[in-house]
């Protein structure tokens, strides 16, 4: 491979240097070009532009590979637990024992949030998208700990902001909800595993002992492993681009909940589940919206199809559709739009339309029928997406940190009018 590349342009020669990663991917520098040509690149949506160096999650979408710090998402499914994917994501490698049960005792010692939250949470009406509520809480530990607004803490009270907020979120996330229902919240209680206390919060009652399905704990901390990271997506690109202004991590969390609440991103399994519905409705004519999501005349898409990176199978939609099968199986759920999703994707799949395009199932395309099969309201969707992205977007924005990596600021094309004179009032 040669470790340059040239640009010719306005007659000049210009060479500049190639890198290479771990996994044999090529880039080429671009650092210095403009400096020396005056010329900029530019590529909309950044579909072929590498923003960093990361050593946290590689993932081949030809081949549809994803791995964590090395693991492949498959074996960590199946062998691992979320809290311990946090921890490898964050700190770089799996934790022995005894840090493993470190991490969890002092993220049990966090889960309480000020009794001032409450005031907070009732300036929300019941109709707030959860998703609203969720980063508004979240920028509001900027208030509670003032001294996690400095990034540049020693990396003990930095190591503290993420405790609070790997703790705190499963607590917004489920009184996010409580307030939507009109109902009061529950507080956490830190005898339980990370998800057994989420859904006791979620689905408990006030002096009423919650019984934890383990069929749904397991579940569901399987679909925060799958969610955990995934290299430079929209809302980790975000929370990259505002960590790299020197905000907070809980401003820099708060906006990548922003970005990530968007339907072409984190927000598809809400609008998979509608679209299902939808269709449902509609008598199950799956191939009128199959037609729909081909018109160009049509703005409707196959909501949980096709993906920036993954060309091939997304590896996450595999282990959620088989997961599928078997919690409804277990918890004897027997949900329609599963065979309706199934027989979309057995068309997508044969349809010259998606496969030219290489428009596959992705992650969100099957999760939403676990959630609803776990009595997760479709509203939440996207705040479950959010708890299981979190340690990527915490390990994310702390190798930005530690790498020291100048402020995020693209350049532009201007396509707007030439310099031109004041017009006064009266000569408009
Ligand atoms: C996530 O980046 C990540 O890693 C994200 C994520 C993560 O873990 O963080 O994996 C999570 O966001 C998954 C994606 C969830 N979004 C959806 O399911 C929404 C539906 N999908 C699309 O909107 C779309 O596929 C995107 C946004 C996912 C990708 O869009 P791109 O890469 O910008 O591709 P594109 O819009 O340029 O589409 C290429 C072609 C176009 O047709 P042509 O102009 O070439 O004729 O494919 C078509 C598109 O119209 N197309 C679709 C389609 N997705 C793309 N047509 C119908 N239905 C679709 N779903």
């Amino acid at each position: 491979m040669s470790n340059s590349a040239e640009i010719k342009i306005n007659g000049n020669t210009y060479e500049l240097p190639v890198i290479k990663g771990t996994e044999d991917e090529v880039a080429i520098d671009i650092g210095k070009f403009r400096s020396e040509s005056g010329v900029i690149t530019i590529d909309p949506g950044f579909k072929n532009t590498g923003s960093t160096k990361s050593a946290i999650t590689f993932l081949d979408g030809e081949k549809g590979i994803l791995r964590y710090r090395g693991y492949t998402i498959e074996e960590l499914a199946e062998k691992s637990s979320f809290l311990e994917v946090a921890y490898l994501l964050i700190y770089g490698e799996l934790p022995s024992e005894d840090v493993l049960t470190k991490f969890k005792e002092d993220i049990s010692r966090h889960t309480l949030v000020h009794e001032d939250i409450k005031k907070i949470l009732d300036g929300f009406p019941s109709a707030a998208h959860p998703m609203g509520v969720l980063s508004s809480l979240v920028t509001s530990l900027t208030a509670f700990y003032p001294e996690s607004l400095d990034p540049n803490r020693s990396a003990d009270e930095v190591d503290l902001s993420i405790i609070r907020l790997l703790a705190k979120l499963p607590t917004f996330a489920t009184w996010a909800f409580k307030n939507e229902i009109g109902h009061p919240v529950i507080y956490p209680k830190n005898n339980l595993d990370y998800t057994s206390n989420f859904l006791q919060m979620m689905f408990g009652l006030p002096a009423e002992e919650y019984e934890v399905d383990p069929v749904v704990a397991k579940a569901l901390d399987q679909l925060l492993i799958l969610h955990a990271d995934h290299e430079q997506n929209c809302s980790t690109a975000t929370v990259r681009v505002v960590g790299s202004s020197h905000a907070s991590l809980f401003a820099s969390i708060s906006a990548g909940v922003c970005a990530l609440w968007g339907p072409l991103h984190g927000g598809a399994n809400q609008a998979v589940i509608e679209m299902l519905e939808q269709i449902q409705a509609d008598g199950g004519n799956t191939a009128k919206w199959m037609a729909k999501a081909k018109d160009k005349n049509d703005p409707f898409r196959l909501m949980g199809f096709g993906h920036r990176v993954y060309k091939n199978f997304d590896p996450r939609a595999k282990i959620i559709k088989k997961a599928a099968d078997d919690v409804l199986k277990k918890l004897g759920v027997n949900d329609p739009i599963l065979d309706i999703a199934k027989g979309l994707e057995e068309e997508a799949l044969k349809d010259p339309y998606f496969v030219e395009r290489k428009l596959y199932p992705n992650v969100d395309f099957y999760s939403g029928i676990i959630y609803r099969a776990l009595g997760i309201p479709t509203e939440m969707f996207t705040v479950m997406f959010a708890l299981g992205r979190l340690p990527g977007w915490i390990a994310q924005w702390k190798e930005m940190r530690e790498n020291g990596e100048p402020i995020g600021r693209p350049r532009q094309v201007y396509v707007g009018n030439n310099e031109r004179s004041y017009v006064p009032m009266d000569k408009r």
